[in-house]
């Protein structure tokens, strides 16, 4: 076990994990409101640590809730979501009486468990004859649920991809069989704004404002960096605020940024962190991302990358069509920059922030960001 405190995974325990004591506080009160909430933030913020974040402090405080999580990243289909619904539900009745009683409810379809011999994690294999028994099979375990003594809270993360499903709507078909529903709060957690926000705000779209939004921003700076010192101190090592505050600036306050960054320094640091620690941590954080950036680059047109350089050199960048950005950076056209701009959004390595002067874009990746800016 790695004694380092600065973690690379959603959550571990509360002691590693920065705030978010608000957000908590407000998902609980939702939930015990009877709320469905849609909690929405950049990739690598932070929503999947604040879930389980959440699902701690319902376990600390023994709130009367059962907390279930799935995380649909890797579906395509209305058999991958039904057969991860399944997993999750089983992993946490985590009783043979409970999982029997689980399948005689789900009987007609035969389902199939096993253990993964490594992680030990289910693996439920279901088969259907045709569509209506699937689409039966999705409504019986959310009534499965609804059944359950205390108040289940369901957590699906990654939820836009539901949108990647071929030929099904599986908003609407989501839709008819959550909302009878009583006794089971949905915690729908998404990192594509644009998508979530149409699926949830869009009056023609089923989901359509049956839920409390919960954007989540990046860590209060200051309250950051107490943390970073924090955890340096308790073993025994210091760290100068000023320093602090450079890592929070160098990995402009992304989490996933910030928390690799100070993994790294603490890992090859001594009792006392020097300037040439970060430095070399920097150094060893970009030479060891090289290969992928190198890859990236080989897998987009030299227009795209020359664009994505741009806006890196740049930190933020407020008018990219404008005539000052495009000469600045010997970019061709406004309409050719506007091209290349959607494109890499879509491809997730720009950002398109909305703000009050106006979107500002940035690239995504914080470390991309920075290799890029250094190179000529
Ligand atoms: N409050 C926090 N305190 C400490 N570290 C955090 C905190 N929030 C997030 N992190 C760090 O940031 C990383 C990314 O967090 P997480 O996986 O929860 O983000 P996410 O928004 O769910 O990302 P994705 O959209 O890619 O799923 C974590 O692995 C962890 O290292
Ligand atoms: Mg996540």
């Amino acid at each position: 076990m790695s004694d380092n405190p600065f973690i690379l995974e959603p959550y571990k325990s509360k002691e590693l994990f920065c705030d978010r004591e608000t957000e908590t506080q407000d998902i609980l009160r939702y939930l015990e409101n009877g709320r469905n909430i849609t909690l929405i933030s950049p990739r690598r913020l932070g929503k999947t640590g604040l879930i389980y974040r959440v699902y701690d402090e319902i376990c600390d405080r023994k709130l009367p809730f059962e907390t279930f999580y799935m995380d649909i990243s890797s579906t395509q289909s209305v058999d991958d979501f039904i057969r991860i619904l399944s997993e999750s539900v089983v992993t946490v009745l985590n009783h043979q009486t409970r999982i029997s009683d689980f399948f005689k409810k789900i009987g007609g379809i035969r389902p199939v468990l096993s253990y993964d011999s490594i992680t030990g994690k289910p693996e439920i294999t279901l088969s259907y004859r045709d569509e209506q028994e699937r689409n039966l099979t999705l409504k019986t375990i959310l009534s499965y649920l609804e059944s359950n003594k205390k108040t289940v809270v369901l957590a699906i993360d990654e939820f836009q991809q539901i949108r990647e499903y071929d030929g099904v709507n599986m908003e609407a078909l989501l839709r008819t069989y959550i909302q009878p529903l009583h006794n089971v709060r949905f915690i729908f957690c998404g990192s594509k704004k644009h998508t979530m926000i149409d699926m949830f705000s869009n009056a023609r779209k089923p989901f359509y404002e049956s839920t409390t939004f919960l954007p989540l921003g990046k860590l209060d700076i200051n309250v950051y960096a107490d943390f970073i010192t924090e955890l340096f101190a308790r073993s025994g090592k210091t760290i100068d605020r000023e320093l602090v505050l450079k890592v929070i600036d160098w990995t402009r306050d992304h989490t996933f940024y910030t928390q690799t960054l100070c993994n790294e320094i603490y890992s090859r640091c001594g009792a006392v962190v020097t300037a040439q620690d970060l430095t070399d941590s920097i150094q060893k954080i970009l030479s060891s991302n090289q290969d992928r950036f190198l890859e990236l680059q080989r897998l987009l047109t030299p227009a795209q990358w020359k664009l994505l350089k741009a806006i890196a050199k740049e930190g933020y960048v407020l008018h990219p069509t404008s005539a000052a950005f495009i000469s600045r950076h010997k970019l061709t056209s406004g309409p050719s920059v506007l091209k290349n701009l959607n494109s890499l959004i879509e491809k997730e390595l720009i950002m398109a922030e909305t703000e009050s002067p106006g979107t500002r874009y940035s690239v995504y990746n914080i470390f991309l960001s920075r290799y890029l800016e250094k190179t000529g």
